[in-house]
């Protein structure tokens, strides 16, 4: 069932929409965050300090950002980059040879049916993936499957401040100024619209560490970055 607001294939919709602005991705991300979106990532990739030594898979990894900062948190692991955009993953191809990166591999797959086998990896990371999906439930399934027993699953997100002031002035300029800044440096407003549109729907950080526990993770905590604009959420395999 679609609900109130999702575009009717929501799947299709996020994977054309995210090929047309991969060539801008980068840039939005810098403008929007005034740079501070990489501060977030070495706070996820430095969680993983407590996952246990192994291959880790970097879901919806766009252009590689996280799985770069992961490889450097994690210098003797190989970090998978999985994507289903076509574009994204371009992108991520090109940087990761820029930078003369080798063990970042990556892969066509969808998260709702990730290609591994159960247990395969020992940490699962997503960034602001999980409000793009058509079956959350499903998605963090996926990411505690193929995770080993004992592993870390990850997730950063964007999500609603609840300060005072603060909460109102975050909407207008995500609601306001972002669409239309998307609309000259990337010529789409549209994804730049959804982009805000998508974390209104999207569960409060309290309720995502409520669906974790309840898909089977343990020890689930989070805690909000960004003035309370990022929320970072953790659970053990
Ligand atoms: C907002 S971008 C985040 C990219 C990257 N993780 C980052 O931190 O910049 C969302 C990414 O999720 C990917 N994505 C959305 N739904 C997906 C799905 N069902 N399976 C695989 N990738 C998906 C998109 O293609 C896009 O690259």
């Amino acid at each position: 069932m679609v609900a109130p607001g999702e575009p009717a294939n929501k799947s299709e919709y996020v994977r054309t929409m995210f090929t047309r602005i991969a060539h801008r991705y980068d840039l939005m991300n810098a403008l929007m965050t005034g740079g501070r979106h990489h501060a977030w990532r070495r706070m996820t990739a430095d969680t993983l300090r407590a996952a246990p030594a192994g291959p880790v898979l970097d879901l919806a990894t766009g252009t590689g950002d996280l799985a770069l900062a992961i490889r450097r948190a994690r210098p003797a692991d190989t970090v998978v980059g999985a994507d289903f955009s076509e574009g994204m993953l371009r992108e991520a191809a090109a940087k990761l040879g820029r930078r003369g990166e080798r063990r970042v591999p990556l892969v066509a797959a969808d998260a709702l049916a990730l290609p591994f086998r159960d247990r395969t990896f020992a940490a699962v990371t997503s960034a602001f993936l999980l409000r793009n999906l058509a079956d959350l439930s499903r998605g963090i399934a996926e990411m505690r499957r193929v995770t080993k027993p004992g592993g870390l699953v990850v997730t950063l997100e964007i999500t609603r401040p609840r300060i005072p002031g603060w909460d109102g002035l975050f909407g207008f300029y995500f609601h306001r100024i972002v669409p239309a800044v998307g609309s000259v440096v990337a010529g789409d407003r549209a994804a730049y619209a959804y982009l805000p549109d998508s974390v209104d729907r999207f569960v409060s950080p309290q309720g995502l560490a409520d669906l974790m526990r309840r898909t089977g993770l343990g020890d689930v905590h989070y805690r909000r970055l960004g003035l309370g604009t990022i929320a970072l959420h953790v659970g053990v395999a």
